[in-house]
């Protein structure tokens, strides 16, 4: 099943292994292939499930309306529903994880474990949002390009593999200006969501990269104090996107996390 269809829209899947199924989120403005390494190293365990998000990757394109956290939220619980399970063990990068807090609020049922990777429970502040809509207007005017050209250094550690940069540069020059347009407005606007934080009653492991500059390893501190039964782990010498800057390391962190 590569494709999920939910009312009028087609999500695209990525799908490995067998077990217990494990959704796998990813952030802005990337895709499922993101998580193509974790997928390989955990299908022994689990059932891994990667989507493209509404208006990401191979799914429906979007027509640049707000796409918000709530619906991706709603999105997931869909998935879940056409391949019968209950519970998955939720994975989120970023504004992954920012969709998994929102799902962890509106589904907490449905949740077996979870794992918040450089991401943040807060809303932006109103810098932030003003720094949502200048994106959405520089993309515009510039191009894919040169927006992945002025995140690269932001998202990524010291010293990143070439490998890495590769990655994150297909993605962001994949992503349709539509979604990126939707997807800053989504976020700017979503809530606030650190009093959803001591309701977690299942395991989670909150993971962070040591130099991560936009989700910083003090904030994720006080995100995994705040959760009842968590862990946390700094990985050293990555930025923002841990999953794609240390493979292994990310893989071997989510495996503990399932077996807990
Ligand atoms: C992401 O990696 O998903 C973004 O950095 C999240 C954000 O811009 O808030």
């Amino acid at each position: 099943m590569p494709y999920a269809d939910i009312g009028n829209t087609r999500l695209h899947i990525r799908q490995r292994g067998q077990g217990p199924v494990a959704l796998f989120i990813h952030g802005f403005p990337l895709d499922s292939t993101m998580w193509l390494d974790q997928l390989n190293g955990l299908a022994d365990i689990r059932r891994c499930i990667a989507m493209d998000l509404r208006g990401f990757g191979r799914s429906t394109p979007s027509t640049g309306e707000p796409l918000t956290m709530e619906q991706h939220a709603a999105d997931l619980a869909a998935v879940l529903d056409l391949v019968s399970e209950e519970q998955a063990d939720i994975v989120g990068l970023s504004m992954g994880g920012y969709v998994a807090l929102a799902f962890a609020e509106l589904y907490p049922d449905r949740l077996r474990s979870l794992a918040l990777i450089d991401t943040r429970p807060g809303a932006d502040s109103e810098e932030g949002k003003a720094g949502r809509d200048a994106a959405a207007a520089s993309l515009l005017d510039d191009g894919r390009s040169a927006m992945a050209t002025s995140m690269e250094t932001g998202l990524l550690g010291p010293e990143p593999s070439p490998a890495a940069r590769a990655r994150l540069r297909t993605m962001i020059e994949g992503c349709a200006y539509e979604t990126v347009v939707g997807a800053l407005a989504g976020m700017r606007d979503r809530p606030d969501r650190t009093h959803v934080l001591d309701s977690i009653t299942v395991p989670t492991a909150v993971i962070v990269g040591e130099f991560d500059s936009v989700t910083p390893p003090a904030e994720a501190r006080l995100m995994a104090d705040a959760i009842p039964d968590s862990t946390l782990t700094i990985v050293p010498g990555a930025g923002h996107l841990t999953p794609i800057e240390d493979p292994a390391g990310a893989t071997d962190e989510l495996r503990s996390l399932f077996s807990r």
